[in-house]
């Protein structure tokens, strides 16, 4: 008989008697699957679980500070790495979306590694791999690109001679919001979209740079904070803001400019194979390109993405 409260009393059990006294590494992405496993094991182990969570510089706007926080709020004890420059140097002048994804997730264990490394006798790593990532796994996304083909940190327990725990493998994304709730961990991680591992650069159409990073981290925050503040937030699977590789003219004054394209998405998602785009009330789609357009140089044109997958994809690389 399945319940949040016995799967959190019996997983606990039996990582304890699974890990002893040994030491643990996880790594932390902000999402509610990499959390909702690092309170587990933080309840089995205490601080025998060490958390990493990486900066790669293409996390949403203060996401990095806010989720550092809200994770030592919660007791872990988290090692937080600022790599922005290693990953945006090394992403500089890369346009292919398949590439981009390549350095990232070498550049990720590379990171992981090190720091893992400095953790005496560490001898398991645990992710938050739970039941679709067992199937999806094994099929594939899209030409060579398996979902979470970052944070699923394939390579890194044989390189680093670890073995692998993962606590909620054979859970639904449901139960472990359940499990998450369970154990008290806040709304707002529970309810948090999914964001992909490479963050914000499959969202920056073409090359990389800090400067269109920071643009698009500030249409991105304007979307976001709109819906939730008009009670949208949670009616949505997944939204985030595109940074086209196109300019397209405008008017400011009596001048012309030659400025940026966005385009905004929301879907509606089970998990993330098909989806619908989301219908948002025109009023609201009107306000935020407004606030986009007004407060963000360098962009002077909104559009919405109407299309559903498949046969677009969420993302547009
Ligand atoms: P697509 O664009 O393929 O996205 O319809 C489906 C879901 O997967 C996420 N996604 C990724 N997640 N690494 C990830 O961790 C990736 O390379 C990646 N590509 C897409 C996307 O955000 C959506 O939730």
């Amino acid at each position: 008989d399945w319940s949040p409260a016995s799967f959190v009393e019996s997983t606990i059990d039996s990582l304890k008697s699974q890990l002893g006294n040994d030491k643990v590494v996880l790594g932390l992405s902000g999402g509610v699957d990499s959390s909702v496993a690092a309170i587990l094991l933080h309840r089995a182990i205490g601080n025998n679980l060490t958390c990493i969570f990486v900066d790669q510089g293409l996390l949403r706007k203060n996401e990095y500070e806010n989720v550092l926080e809200s994770y030592k709020h919660m007791g872990l004890n988290v090692i937080g790495v600022n790599a922005k420059d290693l990953f945006l140097g090394e992403l500089k002048g890369v346009s292919d979306p398949e590439t981009k994804r390549k350095i990232i997730g070498r550049l990720f264990i590379e990171v992981f590694d090190g720091e893992a490394k400095k953790i005496k006798d560490v001898k398991w790593l645990a992710q938050g791999t739970i039941y679709p990532d067992v199937i999806e796994s094994v099929s594939v996304n899209g030409p060579s690109v398996t979902i979470k083909s970052h944070h699923n940190v394939g390579g890194l327990p044989e390189k680093m001679n670890l073995k692998v725990v993962e606590p909620l493998r054979l859970l639904f994304k449901d139960e472990v919001r359940r499990v998450g709730h369970e154990m008290k961990i806040s709304p707002t991680i529970l309810g948090r979209h999914p964001f992909p591992g490479p963050g914000l650069a499959i969202r920056i159409l073409g090359d990389i740079t800090p400067e269109k990073v920071t643009l698009l981290q500030e249409v991105d925050h304007i979307f976001i904070e709109g819906l939730k503040s008009n009670g949208l937030y949670d009616k949505v699977w997944q939204a985030g803001a595109m940074l086209l590789p196109v300019q397209s003219v405008g008017v400011m004054g009596d001048e012309r400019t030659y400025e940026s394209v966005v385009a905004l998405r929301a879907v509606q998602s089970t998990d993330g194979m098909t989806a619908d785009w989301v219908h948002l009330p025109y009023e609201f789609l009107s306000r935020i390109s407004n606030e986009i357009i007004n407060k963000v140089r360098g962009v002077n044109r909104v559009v919405y993405d109407i299309s559903s997958k498949p046969p677009a994809t969420i993302e547009w690389e």
